[in-house]
């Protein structure tokens, strides 16, 4: 048997829609015999059931994003694609996929509609609620629309709700691209059909950011609208936003922020329509077919009821997460006022919303008689828990949809320790909660910004969990749109008004080197990196501009210190000032790591001068922190374990000395009584530096500590997804809202935040046993010495097909799946190495 296992465009396997004039094919393989792999490939293209086109047979052992050729596109066409395979053993197999072409640069019939109002401070403007009503006189063969806002929109045609995204068109750098979407198979009625299309504040004009900033892209918003109708006769219509069109304000959807929540009237209304404005296309701005990955409801949850208090209900998911209630009213009277707040934990039997801030994470349902149901389309919460009052438990049920960005979970792992599970668990579940349509560092509190330090942290674990290919190579658009002209980025991306002016501030700059590069070893797009690498490079050379500054000395040319450093940020038992101190130790460390890594990228991509140049800039840092922090032996001057632990991971040092500099992590770290002291920075590589330097039983014992600061001290605090804190919850079940006095306002602390679940780059590659070694996995290593806990099963999605790795020290018994046309290095416990290429294998003796 063989077969081609997955057949994606555009990293899409379903409901492909593409402006790209050459969308590119990626595929998998399976075989039940050991061996085998790609020989050689066609493709034929069909326009309906017309073949156009076939290509010569390709001998080409690529797989991945291969560029659709030989014949041009036309716009809002519907093609498929078949592909024809051979392998080396002489089997063949093929598939089809169909995928249509969007506006392909064609321009727009429809002009920009909307209407302004007044926003007061630090708030949000009502929604708009835009009508048209058409007349349809002839029969229809097809009819489809393109569609985009300023603000976030859902359409609804003759009152049904079209398309299952939410936040459409997601959030970019509005000021440069906007993403719009297309509905094929419209179903009108002949006579009169209603359009109607409800566009929320969303981020681009709503309050945003821990300083509510609002109208960060435009101080209205704005609908661009096409409904394209084909009859039967042959004719054809485009029925575009324009004058004709009306919008209202005053409408059931009262009132919708992401951090304050919706406001719904259900009772009928007469609304009042009214003209519209119209406004210019701005003109930098570049319309795209969707190309990223949209929020959508990836699962549903149960809620249990706990109890009533205080003329509220209380009720528990039993997970944090980020998402909407969805509830059914079984009976209620015309104006009766539902009030719902969500928060992540309960003090004094009640939900508790200060972590929140200035968030109301609140929905007010107002109903109309009898049986109703809803579920709020413009905001989203980070909660566990509901209150709910103005309602019996009887009349109303309660679902939780939990919204993500529509991610597949490429990587899964299973181990002996159930407490090692749950980590697992947990940092899945903070991925899905902070992967909505761009990396948050948190759902719930009046943030849920583009953080790059948090997703710089994570990106290598988040690219084992999920599918993170269209999520990031749409991101990494906005950073490079948002890159200053020295190279600086941003500490938030998409822009946001928030933050400071782009430097080489490291850790959340790094994302532009981390990001890119986590994408390409683990989904193996050479075309991401080639687009990203003009911009990688401009942020290393701004980081060399910044060591450089006011520093005359050699080495001292090479430590980053200036202009800020965020340091060991959230250390524990520390406060701003100490994680800032530790600024050019963890700065200096990654800044050799991107210099490194960039090396490694130039290589890759054929730059060999730039190869050199930055392997050399990548030794010349490591030597200057070599000479001013550490002594002779390799004993930091100023002893802390973030220090250590990226001076290990991250510098190219003498190993004899980095063993010594690991005997020391580990010395400290016993002093420490076996727990960690890391900020965000330090934590990723902490078990690294332990594990590979020969620090072994150190790792296992921090990895299985559950006393606070470490991993499971959480777990055993029945933490459902990852802290921001390590303490989030003290030992004496208090919270700690980050605050010298607990009666000040603001505060920092959240139940989800994935930068701490960065461990898991460390529990899949050292726990379960695989890293990359090529792109895409198409070489990887299998390292399965010093095992760390008796048993664990790996599977990952690689875009060659599904590995497996399953290890059962103790009963002496190793299989592991290389997928066809991939290679693995396997390394056995006994330090045998071993070269597999496809095929299951099975081993007993090691
Ligand atoms: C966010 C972080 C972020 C940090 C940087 C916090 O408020 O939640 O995760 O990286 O600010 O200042």
């Amino acid at each position: 048997m063989f077969k081609i296992d997955k057949l994606l465009i555009e990293n899409k396997e379903n409901n492909v829609v593409t402006d790209v004039k050459n969308p590119h094919l990626s595929f998998s393989l399976i075989s039940d015999r050991n061996d085998a792999y790609l020989e050689s490939y066609n493709y034929e293209i069909y326009e309906g059931d017309i073949r156009i086109y076939k290509t010569i047979n390709i001998l080409n052992k690529n797989q991945i994003m291969i560029p659709i050729e030989g014949v041009p596109l036309k716009s809002d066409t519907q093609y498929s694609l078949r592909l024809n395979v051979r392998n080396n053993l002489g089997e063949e197999d093929s598939g089809k996929i169909s995928f249509y072409t969007a506006k392909l640069g064609e321009s727009w019939k429809g002009k920009w509609i909307g209407k302004y109002v007044d926003i007061p401070k630090k708030s949000s403007p009502t929604p708009l609620l835009f009508k048209k009503e058409i007349e349809v006189k002839k029969d229809i063969k097809n009819a489809y629309i393109h569609m985009t806002s300023i603000g976030i929109y859902q359409l609804f045609i003759n009152a049904k709700r079209i398309g299952d995204s939410y936040f459409a068109p997601g959030f970019t750098d509005y000021r440069y691209q906007i993403q719009y979407l297309t509905y094929r198979d419209i179903d009108l009625v002949k006579g009169k059909n209603n359009i109607e299309v409800i566009v929320a504040p969303g981020w681009a004009v709503g309050a945003f950011t821990y300083k509510r900033n609002n109208a960060i892209y435009s101080d209205t918003q704005k609908l661009l609208f096409e409904l394209i109708i084909e009859y039967v006769d042959g004719s054809k219509e485009t029925i575009g936003s324009d004058e004709s069109w009306k919008v209202a304000t005053n409408h059931h959807v009262q009132f919708a922020d992401f951090y304050d929540g919706e406001i719904y009237d259900a009772r009928e209304m007469d609304i009042n329509f009214e003209g519209v404005q119209i406004y210019k296309t701005p003109k930098k701005v570049k319309l795209i077919q969707e190309y990223g990955a949209p929020v959508k409801v990836v699962d549903t949850l149960e809620a249990q009821f706990l109890y009533e208090t205080n003329n509220k209900l209380i009720y528990d998911f039993g997970q944090n997460f980020a998402g909407i209630l969805e509830i059914e009213i079984t009976e209620a009277s015309k104006g009766q006022k539902i009030e719902i707040k969500h928060a992540e934990v309960l003090k004094d039997n009640d939900v508790f919303i200060r972590p929140l801030r200035t968030a109301k994470a609140r929905l007010v349902y107002i109903c109309k008689n009898g049986h109703q149901k809803y579920s709020p389309l413009f905001t989203y919460m980070g909660f566990r828990y509901v209150s709910i009052s103005g309602i019996s438990s009887e009349n109303i049920k309660v679902k939780g949809l939990l919204l993500s960005s529509d991610l597949p979970n490429t990587g899964r792992l299973r181990t002996s320790n159930k407490d090692i599970n749950r980590l697992i668990q947990n940092i899945y579940w903070s991925g899905r909660s902070n992967f909505v349509d761009i990396p948050t560092d948190c759902p719930q509190r009046d943030e849920r910004m583009g953080w790059t330090g948090d997703i710089a942290i994570f990106a290598s674990t988040g690219c084992f969990v999920f599918d993170m290919s269209r999520f990031f190579d749409k991101w990494l658009l906005d950073m490079n749109a948002s890159q200053s002209r020295g190279g600086g980025i941003r500490w938030t991306i998409p822009y946001d008004k928030a933050g400071v002016p782009s430097f080489a501030i490291s850790v959340w700059g790094d994302a532009a080197i981390l990001v890119p590069f986590q994408t390409y070893l683990s989904r193996g797009d050479m075309n991401l990196l080639k687009r990203q690498y003009p911009h990688m490079k401009r942020f290393v050379n701004a980081e060399r501009f910044w060591a450089r500054f006011l520093s005359f000395s050699k080495d001292g040319r090479c430590i980053l210190k200036y202009p800020f450093q965020f340091g060991d940020w959230c250390a524990p038992n520390e406060e701003f000032k100490e994680w800032t101190h530790k600024g050019p130790w963890i700065a200096t460390c990654y800044y050799a790591n991107s210099a490194h890594i960039l090396s490694k990228v130039a290589k890759i991509l054929g730059h060999e001068k730039d190869a050199i140049y930055y392997d050399k800039l990548y030794g010349s840092i490591s030597k200057a922190f070599e000479h001013k922090f550490l002594d002779e032996n390799g004993k930091l001057y100023f002893e802390f374990q973030s220090g250590y632990a990226l001076a290990l991971s991250f510098l190219k040092i003498d190993d004899n000395k980095k063993r010594y500099m690991a005997h020391r992590l580990g010395e400290l770290i016993k002093e420490n009584d076996y727990h960690l002291s890391t900020g965000f920075p330090g934590t990723p590589q902490l078990l690294f530096a332990l594990y590979d330097y020969g620090e072994i039983e150190v790792a296992r014992k921090l990895l299985l500590q559950d006393t606070y600061p470490s991993w499971l001290y959480q777990i055993r605090k029945g933490a459902t997804s990852i802290w921001e804190r390590w303490d989030a919850i003290r030992e004496d079940g208090s919270i700690n809202l980050g605050l010298a006095n607990e009666d000040d306002e603001g505060g920092m602390v959240s139940f989800n935040h994935y930068s701490y679940g960065s461990i898991g780059d460390f529990i899949f590659k050292r726990v379960g046993g695989l890293s990359p070694i090529e792109g895409g996995y198409k070489k990887f290593k299998v390292d399965l010495r010093n095992r760390l806990l008796d048993k664990s099963e790996l599977q990952f999605d690689s875009p060659y097909g599904l590995i497996e790795i399953k290890c059962d020290i103790k009963n002496k018994n190793i299989n592991i799946l290389v997928p066809v046309s991939t290679s693995c290095l396997l390394i056995l416990p006994n330090e045998k190495e071993v070269s597999l290429s496809s095929g299951r294998y099975v081993f007993k003796d090691f």
